[in-house]
């Protein structure tokens, strides 16, 4: 089954060619660019910059997996959650493609783009003796703890309580002035840094009081009060923003308690849920440490730890027509959304 994938959810126009759930093309444009003077994305310039780009992409992906239209089984589209001007180009573009060319389209959720991303590659996805999985889902916009019991099946067990990781690596890398997106701006100059040099929060561990939500506060991340220790820390010790070493240091303990608290909760929940596996997934789970200390929990726990290859990390469109064709094999259906989702959960 060949499958094209259609992905523009926020700031980076995507299509991909899936031939049974193997990637053959995963073309990528990124606006990063466009966006960074402001810091963060704009709506507006995400939905202008989608409209030209998008047919060049798709046609770029259809050439690189050397297929024509014709060829094509079914449409996979990103339908939510995101900004809701970027979802409706790439959907508009699925939507027309599906009834002129009279193929099935699949609505996806782009969170379930990034959960199977970590069994994409070059070969047919192998997902058994892989469930029951736990999947941390760290990005610029999401940070969570889903269980999948099998394909299709997904309970949050825990999520951030304000910013979510990759905002906090952001939010952290303006402070420090490294630039915008701030996970890689941090990584890179955090290396040779000392990550034990300041002592930051984890989040939520030495919190007291109510706890207005319904999950186990043990598996709920908070960064909100993190990056306010690090805008004090820089308050209180000026030379760390002037001396290349110090700040070095200051950016590999803020990488490193980012990292620890993301690896700690996921340790928490392989505790409390019986699993086959576990994952990481999205922007965030490119970034090295936190890589290394996952590796590390699989290590000790003896559970296998499955990690998308880097190309799939960040947002792309392999992962909705991969998500797609894993879908379509485990029996459900061709959905046709008739709109957009900006709200979509999973
Ligand atoms: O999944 P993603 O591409 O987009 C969405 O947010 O949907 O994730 C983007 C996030 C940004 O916050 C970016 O700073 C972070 O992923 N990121 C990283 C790394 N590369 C990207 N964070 C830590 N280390 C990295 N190497």
């Amino acid at each position: 089954m060949i499958i094209l994938g259609i992905e523009s959810s926020c700031d980076e126009t995507a299509a991909a060619v899936v031939i049974d759930g193997a990637v053959k093309a995963n073309a990528i444009y990124s606006q990063i660019a466009k966006h960074a003077p402001y810091g963060g994305v704009v709506p507006e310039i995400a939905s202008r910059d989608h409209v030209k780009k998008m047919p060049g992409i798709i046609e770029q992906a259809l050439t690189e997996a050397g297929c024509t239209f014709d060829d094509l089984d079914g449409i996979a589209v990103t339908y939510g959650p995101g900004l809701a001007s970027s979802l409706l180009i790439g959907y508009s573009a699925a939507r027309a493609l599906s009834q002129s060319l009279d193929l099935p389209l699949m609505g996806m959720n782009h969170h379930e783009g990034h959960i199977y991303s970590v069994f994409l590659g070059d070969e047919p996805p192998v997902l058994d003796g892989c469930f029951p999985m736990l999947t941390l889902m760290v990005s610029g916009g999401d940070t969570r703890l889903v269980y999948i019991k099998e394909p299709g099946h997904y309970e949050v067990i825990g999520q951030t309580i304000d910013d979510a990781a990759g905002e906090a690596l952001d939010k952290g890398s303006t402070l420090l002035g490294l630039g915008y997106p701030g996970g890689p701006a941090v990584q890179k100059f955090a290396e040779g840094g000392n990550p034990n040099a300041v002592r930051f929060p984890r989040g939520l561990d030495n919190a007291g009081g109510d706890w207005p939500f319904s999950f186990d506060r043990k598996l709920c991340f908070s960064f909100s009060g993190l990056k306010t220790a690090l805008l004090y820390h820089l308050q209180k010790h000026p030379s760390a923003l002037e001396d290349e070493d110090e700040k070095r240091d200051v950016t590999a303990s803020y990488q490193e308690a980012v990292a620890d608290a993301l690896t700690k909760r996921m340790e928490r929940a392989l505790k409390k849920y019986n699993c086959a596996s576990f994952a990481c997934a999205g922007g965030v789970s490119l970034n090295r440490p936190l890589r290394e200390k996952l590796a590390a929990l699989s290590e000790k726990t003896g559970i296998p730890l499955k990690l998308s290859s880097p190309r799939l990390c960040t947002d792309n469109a392999a992962m909705i027509a991969g998500a797609a064709a894993i879908k379509l094999q485990a029996g459900l259906p061709f959905n046709s959304p008739d709109d957009v989702n900006p709200n979509l959960s999973l």
